[in-house]
């Protein structure tokens, strides 16, 4: 596995390679839902780059810049384990500079749930995948259904600059007892880890009711907020995949949405269907 820390390290190994590139962007503290993601990468292209960054400009003011999980041993392990060839692994100076040119999301898709709690957050998200993408041109780039919001202005942020990659979406990665996988569960105490089942608990029910056909948005919703009480919930949102609300629940079209405080842990989840 070779490990480049600036662009020019990192084209000249993917300049000299003839193969399709798949790529995995990451902030690292790797778990087995990055993995998935690396592996199905690693199935479909010859040649499979995972990036880590801890992007500052997706953080806002007061959230856990300083102190989101940084593990670069394990994710170097991690990663030579899972088959990459190249992990890109820039500081924050190889990926920025001055007074810059960013990419704003849309005024109502980026400013509304994820967007609403945390403004400011998709313009960071999608500036930095741009330049990740501009940096690698892969082929092909994977994105975890987890984050939802992020995954879909991200394909319309592809589309909107006719930008020429293929997005693969990959399943979300639950735990056995439902907690979907994600760094910041780390933060969790056992209490807290307990009370975070709440959130798959929530969207089980969601998905049970609508196997039964029960497919009004507003009776789901007062299901879910009752399963997760006493959680301080941020939002549950039922919505199309353009990210509109809707009354009842399309089956191919629709996603369920959770955002929710464990303790001072932010957790979202979501289920597809
Ligand atoms: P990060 O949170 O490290 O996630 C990297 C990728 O892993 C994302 O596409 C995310 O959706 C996916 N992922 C996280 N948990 C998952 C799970 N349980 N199952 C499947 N996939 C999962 O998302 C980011 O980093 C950043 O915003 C990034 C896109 C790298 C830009 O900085």
């Amino acid at each position: 596995m070779i490990i480049a820390r600036s662009v020019d390290e990192l084209r000249a190994v993917l300049d000299a390679q003839p193969g399709t590139v798949g790529f995995v962007p990451t902030m690292g503290a790797l778990h087995i839902g990055h993995r998935s993601l690396i592996e199905a990468a690693r199935k479909e292209n010859d040649c499979v780059v995972v990036s880590i960054f801890v992007n500052p400009t997706q953080f806002l003011p007061g959230e856990d810049l300083s102190k989101y999980p940084r593990r670069e041993e394990a994710d170097f392990k991690i990663c030579e384990l899972s088959g990459v060839d190249v992990l890109f692994y820039p500081d924050v100076r190889a990926m920025y500079g001055e007074d810059e040119v960013r990419v704003t999301a849309p005024d109502v898709r980026g400013y509304i749930l994820e967007g609403a709690s945390r403004p400011g957050h998709f313009d960071g998200v999608l500036t930095v995948v741009m330049k990740l993408l501009n940096m690698v041109r892969p082929a092909r780039v994977y994105f975890g259904k987890k984050d939802a919001q992020q995954l879909a202005l991200i394909t319309q942020m592809c589309k909107n600059f006719f930008m020429n990659v293929a997005i693969v979406p990959m399943e979300t990665v639950r735990e056995k007892d439902g907690l979907a996988l994600s760094s910041r569960n780390i933060y969790l105490n056992p209490a807290e880890r307990q009370e975070a089942l709440k959130l798959s608990a929530a969207l089980k029910k969601a998905t049970e009711m609508v196997m039964r056909g029960a497919l009004e948005a507003e009776s789901i919703h007062v299901e879910m907020i009752r399963i997760l009480e006493p959680l301080e919930v941020e939002y549950v949102a039922i919505v199309n995949r353009e990210f509109e609300s809707i009354a009842e629940v399309m089956i191919g079209n629709t996603i369920i949405l959770v955002a929710a405080r464990v303790g001072t842990t932010r957790l979202i989840d979501n289920v597809w269907m």
